[in-house]
């Protein structure tokens, strides 16, 4: 009774400023009250020195083979191994020592088993049956251009079947580096070799050292002059027909 009494006596002003003010006070305290951890936590600002890292850049280099999504990467020859509509003729990266390992490495995992080491169309795929591989040293595919073999691997040609989702572009002009110098190896002449070592090889025996027993793998038997693939044997013939 008596503060109902009390409260009577105020002024209305008084009561107005009572009856709305809780809302800037609640806003003070939400305001003060929060934390400000995340706004403050320890961070660079960009392009802060840093002594956390040995070259004293907080801004970091992206890793590398790092692809930024604008980036055109796209090269028409380098993907296709075509330009204009018409297949190249040259390797569109560096020829290595580097590269042709690495191209002896991923021919070596894909294309052996049916094309053999040296690139005869031997390989064992092909000795237990089926579509005789081609053969690199026929004199068609050792004037073909190289676009046409890049073409191949990405594409498949007839009965072989593409390789574009396993073999990345770059080790695709690898393989046909690669596959160049096993052409060259089984067509060079002496001329091809330095001075000093011509000799050497002359005083060598003509004969070629026989394989070991077992080991016809290694698919080093020439072809005849100008053969595209290896000649058929009853087996595999028999399964070329299936
Ligand atoms: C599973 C067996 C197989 C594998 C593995 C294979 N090939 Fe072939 N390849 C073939 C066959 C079979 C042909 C012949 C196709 C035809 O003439 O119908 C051929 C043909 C080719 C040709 C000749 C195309 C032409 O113009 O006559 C090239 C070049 C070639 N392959 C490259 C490669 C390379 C490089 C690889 C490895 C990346 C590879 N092949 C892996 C089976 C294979």
């Amino acid at each position: 009774m008596q503060l109902r009494n009390r409260n009577r006596h105020r002024s209305p002003q008084l009561m107005q400023v009572l009856r709305t003010g809780w809302i800037p006070l609640l806003l003070l305290i939400f305001i003060t009250g929060c934390h400000r951890d995340m706004y403050d936590q320890p961070k660079y600002e960009p392009l802060e020195a840093s002594t956390f890292f040995e070259d004293g850049r907080s801004a970091r280099k992206p890793v590398d083979n790092t692809v930024a999504v604008d980036e055109v990467l796209y090269d028409e020859y380098f993907m296709t191994g075509m330009r204009d509509g018409a297949v190249g003729t040259e390797i569109p990266i560096p020829v290595t020592e580097e590269t042709l390992a690495r191209g002896q490495e991923v021919y070596n995992i894909n294309c052996v088993p049916c094309h053999g080491l040296a690139g005869y169309g031997n390989g064992m795929v092909w000795r237990r049956g089926g579509v005789p591989p081609a053969n690199f040293h026929s004199d068609r595919l050792r004037t073909t251009p190289v676009g046409h073999f890049y073409d191949v691997i990405t594409n498949g040609y007839r009965y072989m079947y593409p390789y574009a989702h396993k073999i990345a572009p770059e080790d695709r002009w690898a393989i046909i580096a690669y596959i160049r110098a096993l052409q060259l190896s089984q067509h060079a002449t002496l001329d091809a070799v330095p001075a000093d070592m011509q000799q050497e090889l002359q005083s060598q025996p003509s004969e070629a050292t026989p394989m070991p027993e077992g080991q016809d793998m290694s698919g080093a038997t020439p072809m005849p002059e100008g053969q595209d693939t290896p000649e058929a044997t009853p087996e595999n013939q028999q399964g070329a027909e299936q």
